[in-house]
């Protein structure tokens, strides 16, 4: 343990920025690139605020090395990132694209290079199209050709990357994508959206054997977004209610991978079939090296009977301080979200996989961004992330949400996430207040370790 830090955190512990393929990447045509659900989705009228695209986004499929060089200045140690399948697989299953694989090929050995760990996810919410127009998440058949991707990737890669993650929040991809409709590929169907749940689920189960078995040694995770559900009175329908809420955001998620099949409760809740064949719930159970929480707000909710499922409905804090997404800050919630992973789940390697903030940030006439309430928000959040070190829970990471401001789904370009300012018509990268103080604790926590060593 690293007690001199400012934050005592262990003396080994990865520093780390998160981003993902379609929120930065761009050249969304380029060298072999095809459509995914999220073009098709950004291209669908009022579908994304301001009518934005990931077209260009940070244009870092072209400006990679200046990226890699930020991330050299930030001094972090790890880089977790996306792979676009349909940059490598267009067609969603069968021919590869060699263009595809050698761009990550290049970023991969650059990272290494610089002595930054890839840390790769191969899920982050970019299905090929032509896998969709197959019926997408809800047929089967997808998790059988997201396995041969993940065999194509790791076949190509595992000779350099170690650490892999599957999917990123699958809960967005199934629920926000198919049941709340804001999100590609844009239903509100809750028969479609259970039975996406467990293809991602199976998917998951089939890519871990898939890079078992390409790579030795590899150390397999997945990443969830996961949080305190609470009850907004203590009424017993209100309790019931955050009940739903946190099968609904947690245990749904959290059990299958653990062997534990899904919450019989939830089951009732939803009232449709989830097509589980022998031996899918063991596939999906297959034992991970590492988890990984993404974690931004607490939930606090009401009973809501007319609600689409678990019939919920979100209720502000009064007076409770809000990022400029409106969620609620509540860094004590990620202490306890890392508590339960560990105490109730038996987690025993576990990374912050992304933790962040937006706010309308802009560049001063100094030319730089002050932002101090991302850095308030960074500090706070990390402060919970040392607490619950100190409560016994085995973190071993921490990735800022994000290196860049990126494309922020169906809010576009306007929520700005990054330790890193983009001028979207210029490409300027112009790093924030709050990079800098990362750059700082990262720094010291490594000096101070190198120190205690
Ligand atoms: O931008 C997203 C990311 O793609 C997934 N996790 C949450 C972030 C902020 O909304």
């Amino acid at each position: 343990m690293n007690d001199l830090s400012p934050f005592p955190l262990p003396a080994d512990f990865r520093w780390g920025v998160a981003t993902a393929a379609y929120q930065i990447e761009g050249a969304a045509a380029e060298d072999g690139r095809s459509p995914s659900i999220w073009d098709t989705f950004s291209h669908t009228p009022g579908a994304v605020a301001g009518g934005d695209t990931g077209d260009v986004a940070c244009d870092h499929y072209h400006r990679w090395p200046e990226d890699l060089a930020l991330m050299r200045r930030l001094g972090v140690d790890s880089y977790r990132f996306s792979l676009a399948w349909p940059r490598i697989v267009p067609g969603g299953d069968g021919a590869v694209n060699e263009a595809g694989l050698a761009f990550y090929d290049r970023l991969t050995d650059a990272l290494l290079e610089a002595g930054i760990t890839p840390f790769p996810t191969l899920y982050h919410w970019d299905l090929p199209q032509a896998l969709q127009d197959r019926g997408g998440w809800p047929a089967r058949e997808t998790a059988e050709h997201f396995a041969a991707y993940a065999a194509v990737v790791a076949e190509r890669l595992g000779d350099r990357i170690t650490h892999w993650a599957t999917l990123n929040e699958p809960l967005c991809s199934a629920w926000i994508g198919h049941l709340e409709g804001r999100m590609a590929p844009g239903l509100t169907d809750i028969d479609a959206a259970v039975r996406a749940s467990h293809h991602l689920h199976l998917g998951h189960g089939l890519a871990v054997q898939a890079l078992r078995a390409a790579v030795p040694g590899a150390q397999i995770g997945v990443v969830n977004n996961l949080t305190r559900c609470e009850p907004a009175t203590d009424s017993e329908a209100d309790v019931a209610a955050a009940r739903r809420a946190d099968g609904h955001t947690n245990r749904w998620w959290m059990d299958p991978i653990h062997g534990r099949g899904y919450p019989e409760d939830m089951l009732a809740v939803y009232g449709v079939d989830v097509p589980v064949k022998p031996g899918d719930l063991e596939t999906i159970a297959a034992p991970l090296d590492w988890l990984g929480l993404n974690y931004y707000f607490r939930t606090v909710v009401a009973d809501d009977p007319d609600g689409p499922p678990p019939h919920v409905r979100p209720v502000d804090t009064p007076g409770a301080p809000r990022t400029g997404m409106d969620w609620e800050i509540h860094a004590e919630s990620l202490t306890a979200t890392l508590r339960r992973m560990s105490e109730d789940y038996g987690a025993q390697h576990l990374y912050v996989t992304e933790n962040g903030s937006a706010y309308p940030d802009t560049l001063g006439p100094d030319g730089q961004v002050h932002d101090p309430e991302r850095t308030a928000y960074l500090e706070e959040h990390l402060a919970a992330c040392a607490e619950a070190v100190r409560q016994g829970v085995p973190l071993e990471g921490y990735f800022a949400w994000s290196l860049l401001d990126n494309f922020e789904w169906a809010y576009g370009y306007e929520k700005r996430f990054g330790l890193v300012h983009v001028d979207y018509a210029t490409q300027k990268r112009t790093i924030k207040d709050s990079g800098h103080r990362y750059a700082d604790i990262v720094d010291s926590h490594r000096r101070h370790s190198r120190r205690a060593a």
